[in-house]
């Protein structure tokens, strides 16, 4: 960019967030030295690769090699650094409340690198961490390099393009300088940038994910609701949406909201506030609403099929979401357990889904192609909207499949057509 001064800066952190953000930096013409303990990300970043899916990051990556270092060392990440920007991982502790001793080991090794001017944390932390950090800083002998949260908002998939052209960037510092330099780094990105003290930034992060889940949860209980009294939660969510007050985002009725923030990040928020004495009441229900819309769907196949023993169910989709190879909290998994412990055999696909050891059910049972997986089968669950599933020659499918029960769980097709090719068809809130 023109005109803007061209940093160094120390990610942390090489997932999903750090190389976005960083990646993206290096695209302003900042240089990015990329910090992570994992050898084997580093080496394949140091190869050239990209270790995640993400849509345009391996092109930018590409075009900004020159500016891009990618290192298992501390010193050398921290050599001539100006910023140190934190973006591990915060995933949830056994108490539910985020687990933070990513960060902690982070802000640790920061000790002696008095040459700094500030510490970022872009990681989900609870309200407070910021205070914590600047007294360990303080303690360090780091009392004159600044502090900033400055939370992130992308979304998988789309996180590169969300970076570029954000709604807002929020940066919450406790002194101007510092608000300044994490402002200015930004330059080139196209929105607002919004600054504030440290702890409402962090406070607008989990605000944020939750009312996104709460616009999800509520609008499937209408779909539940619907389906009682006839009415068609897609006019109804389209029509809703159509009120600018309410806005029409997030209004998809579907099988549960998964992934690595939601179910993460209102938990820990629900956490926060049990932790004050208060109980987030509306939160609570969110989450609720959540873990039964799985279990919903396992009950109505069970409706179906009178018992899930010996049943074989083929899960279409394994992600928690389409345009991304994340299964963290991906409601397939709830699924699947629940199925294989009603006694079904469960089969799957999905194009994408990078399967782990927490996930030993897909080790036996994934298909290449959605046809071989239902090829069979008593019932077919759609879990992601891929749209391959749209491609899918349904009437032969219909015929190949045991008995032709399908779940459509994220209201991908078109219920009369479903219904013409002999499928008992079920999906969220249309009649
Ligand atoms: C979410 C937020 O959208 C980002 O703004 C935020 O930065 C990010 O979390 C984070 O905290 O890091 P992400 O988890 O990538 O992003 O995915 P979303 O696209 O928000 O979808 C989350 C889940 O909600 C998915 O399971 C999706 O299927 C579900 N969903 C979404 C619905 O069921 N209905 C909808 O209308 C929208």
């Amino acid at each position: 960019m023109v005109g803007t001064p061209q940093r160094r800066v120390a990610v942390f952190g090489a997932g999903y967030i750090g190389l976005v953000t960083g990646v993206c930096l290096a695209e302003f013409g900042h240089r990015v030295v990329f910090r992570d303990i994992d050898p084997e990300k580093i080496r394949i970043l140091r190869s050239g690769e990209v270790p995640i899916y993400e849509p345009g990051l391996s092109e930018m990556m590409v075009r900004n090699k020159e500016r891009l270092t990618f290192t298992l060392d501390l010193r050398e990440a921290l050599d001539g650094a100006e910023i140190a920007y934190v973006c591990v991982d915060t995933p949830p502790s056994a108490s539910g409340d985020a687990d933070l001793s990513r960060v902690w080991a982070v802000v640790k090794s920061l000790e002696g690198a008095a040459h700094l001017r500030a510490v970022v944390v872009k990681s989900t932390v609870p309200v407070g961490t910021g205070t914590r950090v600047r007294a360990v800083l303080d303690a360090a002998g780091l009392a004159h390099v600044g502090y900033a949260s400055n939370p992130e908002f992308t979304a998988e998939g789309t996180a590169v393009n969300d970076f570029l052209h954000p709604d807002r960037v929020v940066v919450g510092a406790s002194d101007e300088a510092t608000a300044r330099l994490i402002s200015d780094l930004h330059e080139g990105v196209d929105g607002p940038v919004v600054m504030m003290d440290v702890r409402s930034a962090e406070m607008v992060k989990l605000a944020s994910n939750a009312l996104l889940a709460t616009k999800i949860s509520f609008i499937n209980e209408i779909a539940t609701l619907c389906e009682k009294t006839g009415a068609d939660v897609e006019e109804v969510a389209h029509a809703v949406g159509l009120d600018h007050r309410l806005g029409r985002h997030f209004l998809r009725p579907g099988i549960g909201w998964g992934g690595s923030c939601f179910p993460k990040d209102s938990e820990a928020l629900r956490q926060l506030a049990n932790n004050t004495g208060y109980h987030l009441q509306l939160l609570s229900a969110v989450i609720e609403v959540n873990n039964l819309q799985k279990r919903r769907a396992i009950q109505r196949l069970k409706d179906e099929l009178g018992t899930l023993v010996g049943a074989r169910v083929a899960l279409l989709g394994l992600t928690f979401k389409p345009g991304t190879d994340d299964m963290r909290e991906a409601p397939s998994t709830v699924l699947a357990t629940r199925l294989l412990a009603e006694g079904a055999e469960v089969r799957c696909w999905d194009p994408m889904a990078r399967t782990a050891e927490a996930e030993p059910w897909t080790s036996t049972s994934r298909h290449a192609t959605p046809e071989s997986a239902v090829d069979g089968a008593d019932a077919a669950i759609v879990v992601t909207e891929w749209p391959q599933l749209k491609e899918v020659d349904w009437a032969q499918a219909a015929w190949a499949m045991r008995r032709p029960v399908f779940y459509d769980g994220r209201n991908l097709l078109d219920p009369a057509g479903m219904r013409a090719l002999g499928f008992t068809y079920i999906s969220v809130g249309r009649p």
